[in-house]
């Protein structure tokens, strides 16, 4: 009686771990105010409900908010309105240290400029977001193995002035998926890439978030990039559309 009371609580918790929301946002609202005294409205009433392994595209043109929204998602930013859940907490309540400490291990980021740190080789830029995380000695071997997916183990010495872009975006993916988060945040991952080396990051990216079942959300203008995923959210005036 016990054993089936067990794993029927068993089965409801994983039901509810498996259909909550990594990310939830509700009646979000960001405006700024100009110089000239008047609000600028850049984004409007957005709700958006995304699931764990879920891959979402949020599309628009430039300027329509699309980095703004990440921001937003990601508690980097604090909306003027409406709340955000982020794997499944809210984020009002939140301080700014509080919000990096749920992000911790957690989130992963991937921006159009690659942002390595100049001055580190890439083995410790990828090493950066585990040794803030936890003091182990494997974080060396777990960095090496991270640069040996992305085909970059022989580089691992080098400093991002000696990499090409593609190279470097490769280390930024390493160091994104180094600690297999829950959630990956890519603002337009191959906007600095030609064409065919953005076809190479974009297949990787996808690899990686497949193997961890990472939840992706993807930002770009780019509608075939958009294509490659799950979901395709438009943002036209502030507001989002299918
Ligand atoms: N800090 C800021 N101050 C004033 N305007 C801003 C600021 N951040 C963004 N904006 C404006 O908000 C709009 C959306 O910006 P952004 O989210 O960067 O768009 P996208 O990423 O889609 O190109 C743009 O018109 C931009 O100029
Ligand atoms: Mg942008």
């Amino acid at each position: 009686m016990n054993n089936q009371k067990d794993s029927i609580a068993a089965f409801s918790a994983i039901k509810s771990s498996s259909t909550s929301p990594v990310i939830h946002c509700k009646g979000l609202r960001k405006q700024l105010a100009t110089t000239t005294n008047t609000q600028l409205l850049i984004l409007d009433n957005i709700n958006l409900d995304i699931a764990q392994g879920e891959s979402v595209a949020i599309t628009g043109a430039s300027g329509s908010g699309k980095t703004t929204l990440l921001g937003l998602l990601a508690g980097l930013d604090i909306p003027s309105d409406g709340e955000v859940k982020l794997l499944g907490k809210a984020l009002s309540p939140l301080n700014e240290d509080q919000r990096a400490n749920l992000r911790l291990g957690k989130v992963g980021f991937v921006f159009q400029s690659f942002h390595l740190m100049d001055n580190l080789t890439a083995l410790e830029n990828v090493m950066l977001p585990l040794e803030l995380d936890s003091s182990s000695q494997t974080i060396r071997q777990r960095a090496l193995e991270a640069l040996k997916q992305v085909g970059l183990e022989k580089r691992s010495s080098h400093l991002p002035t000696q990499l090409s872009g593609g190279e470097q975006q490769r280390v930024a993916l390493a160091r994104a998926f180094v600690s297999q988060p829950a959630v990956l945040f890519a603002d337009e991952p191959t906007g600095n890439l030609d064409r065919n080396t953005g076809e190479e990051i974009i297949t990787l990216l996808f690899e990686m978030q497949q193997k961890n079942n990472t939840t992706l959300v993807m930002v770009t203008h780019d509608d075939s990039l958009a294509e490659r995923c799950q979901t395709h959210y438009k943002l036209v005036d502030g507001e989002i559309t299918t």
